[in-house]
């Protein structure tokens, strides 16, 4: 038991919530609800990257004021992750006046402790990315090395970071703490660019180009960096700084008792030198504790078009939540994406993982409540436990070392393993055999109890990926509540009236 924040990006309101997004929202919301059933004190963060170059113009094609286009964004992405069953503890908007309060105390931070200076700026800017690229970078066709976007070259007054004094120490830190940048390729990354001397950072931008930021609090003509602004929510969430007692600078030496250092941040790999460069840096120059650990996941690709046939058009699992429900594509997303790996969608691996769910868990739940309705009136037999012990206890514990690592594909493969075996313990016990002999009686008893107390320990290991799946598990057995992992041990199912229902993963009609 103890304490767990964890954020996820914030989105720029420039766009739809697409699969990537909710994906990076996803794997939060596992781990989110995976701490919560392992008794600690959550903090989930998520919300939109409201400031921008990119938003200034988007709102304007669209004919709406920039806050405008941002409140809608954020009633879309809102929207988005209740359909998703997402369970953020906080919507954070970096348009809310806290937020605003607490970048400008952070710059001011900065800038006392020495490491603000103001130069011109000359170089290659991508609305896209949101950052400047070298000559180097953008080669000879003159295009944002991400996306191919264009670029626009700059020359301009900027407010600068001094980010080259941190390079050693960080160098330090990575090297120090393996587990930090996860998975390693990341960390390699990030070690290979910081190969090169670090240049110092542009945090400002001449509010004559851009309008639509934090001004710079010693000078309103200047506004904040996109970036610096978007980092800072992690720390704004987490009431480290209080904007109140920094208005006039007091409070600084005294830590408020707050949820920073923050326990993981998440992010897709296209913005790992951000978040382990830039913000660890920032960080340091304001004397905050680094965030425990940032793991950046890889991309969803879509797999070749010919395979899409068998689905129609379909190329966006999202889309497949009308026929298969929410859980489901939760599930193929967490089970099929090996954590920190690229992954390619294909309709017929989640054909598959689907599969899976329907003939294995769910045929395990349902021939377990259709037993205990038939041979025991829907009442489950007061019993001792009469076998799986073994694979239960092992299931467990691989799925809780497998999600403390991280690795979220493994810990669900385990909990899969375990329904595998449980379906296996059926047809070795043949329930249908004990039942028509007086002498199985007892034998029937503990067996029924044994695999109702299975789905019980099933319906825990799957609620962070399938919560609304095991929630109604949870109510067929008669239980109000999910219990905790602490609760597992121990537990006693015997004499809760069963519900049988319609089977958790129907048969999907893809015709
Ligand atoms: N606003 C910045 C982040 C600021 S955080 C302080 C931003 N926003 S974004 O809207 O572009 O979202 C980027 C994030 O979306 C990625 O880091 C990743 O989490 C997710 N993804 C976007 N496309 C993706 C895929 N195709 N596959 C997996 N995730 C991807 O960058």
């Amino acid at each position: 038991m103890g304490s767990f924040y964890l954020s996820t990006p914030i989105y720029y309101a420039s766009g739809e919530p697409h699969l990537g997004h909710a994906y990076t929202t996803i794997l939060a919301d596992v781990l989110a609800r995976y701490h919560r059933r392992a008794g600690d004190d959550v903090l989930f963060l998520t919300g939109t990257d409201d400031h921008g170059q990119k938003i200034q113009e988007v709102a304007e094609e669209q004919g709406l004021t920039p806050l405008e286009l941002c409140d809608r964004m954020a009633e879309r992405f809102q929207a988005a992750w209740d359909d998703l069953g997402i369970s953020n503890d906080r919507f954070i908007r970096t348009t809310e006046p806290e937020h605003k309060a607490v970048v400008g105390a952070l710059l001011e931070r900065l800038y006392d402790n020495g490491f603000i200076y103001e130069s011109e700026y000359v170089g290659w800017y991508s609305v896209g990315q949101e950052r400047y690229f070298t000559e180097k970078e953008i080669g000879p066709d003159r295009v944002d090395p991400i996306a191919g976007g264009p670029v626009t070259k700059i020359r301009e007054k900027n407010y600068f970071f001094k980010m080259s004094l941190f390079q050693d120490r960080l160098i330090e830190q990575i090297e120090k703490n393996p587990e930090w940048i996860v998975p390693a390729t990341r960390r390699n990354e990030v070690l290979g660019f910081l190969n090169q001397p670090l240049e110092d950072l542009s945090i400002s931008r001449p509010r004559s180009r851009i309008h639509w930021g934090i001004p710079i609090p010693w000078d309103p003509d200047q506004v904040t960096y996109v970036w610096v602004d978007a980092l800072t929510n992690y720390v704004t969430a987490s009431g480290a700084i209080d904007p109140e007692a920094t208005k006039d600078r007091r409070g600084f030496g005294d830590p408020l008792p707050s949820r920073w250092p923050c326990d993981v941040h998440l992010m897709g790999k296209d913005i790992i030198t951000t978040h382990a460069v830039y913000w660890p840096t920032l960080l340091m120059g304001a004397n905050l504790a680094l965030p425990r650990k940032i793991l950046a996941h890889g991309w969803w690709v879509v797999g070749d078009t010919k395979m899409s046939k068998s689905l129609g058009n379909v190329v966006d699992p999202l889309a497949l939540r009308d026929r298969f429900g929410t859980d489901a594509v939760r599930w193929y997303l967490m089970r099929e994406m090996v954590t920190g790996q690229d992954a390619s969608y294909t309709p017929e691996r989640f054909l598959t993982r689907y599969d899976e769910l329907r003939n294995i868990f769910g045929n395990l739940a349902h021939r377990t409540l259709s037993m205990i309705k038939r041979y025991r009136a829907g009442t489950v037999p007061a019993a001792p436990s009469g076998g799986l012990a073994v694979e239960t206890a092992a299931a467990v514990a691989a799925y809780r070392r497998a999600l403390d690592g991280y690795r979220l594909h493994e810990g669900f493969a385990a909990a899969m393993d375990l329904a595998r075996a449980a379906n296996g313990f059926v047809e070795t016990q043949e329930p249908w055999a004990l039942a028509r002999e007086p002498e199985g009686a007892d034998e029937l008893d503990r067996t029924l109890a044994t695999l109702a107390r299975t789905l019980v320990v099933l319906a825990c290991l799957f609620e962070p990926v399938m919560p609304a799946r095991a929630a109604e598990l949870g109510r067929r057995l008669g239980l109000a509540n999910i219990p905790l992992f602490e609760e597992l041990d121990g537990m006693d199912v015997s004499g809760r009236a069963v519900r049988v229902g319609t089977p958790l993963f129907p048969r999907v009609d893809l015709g």
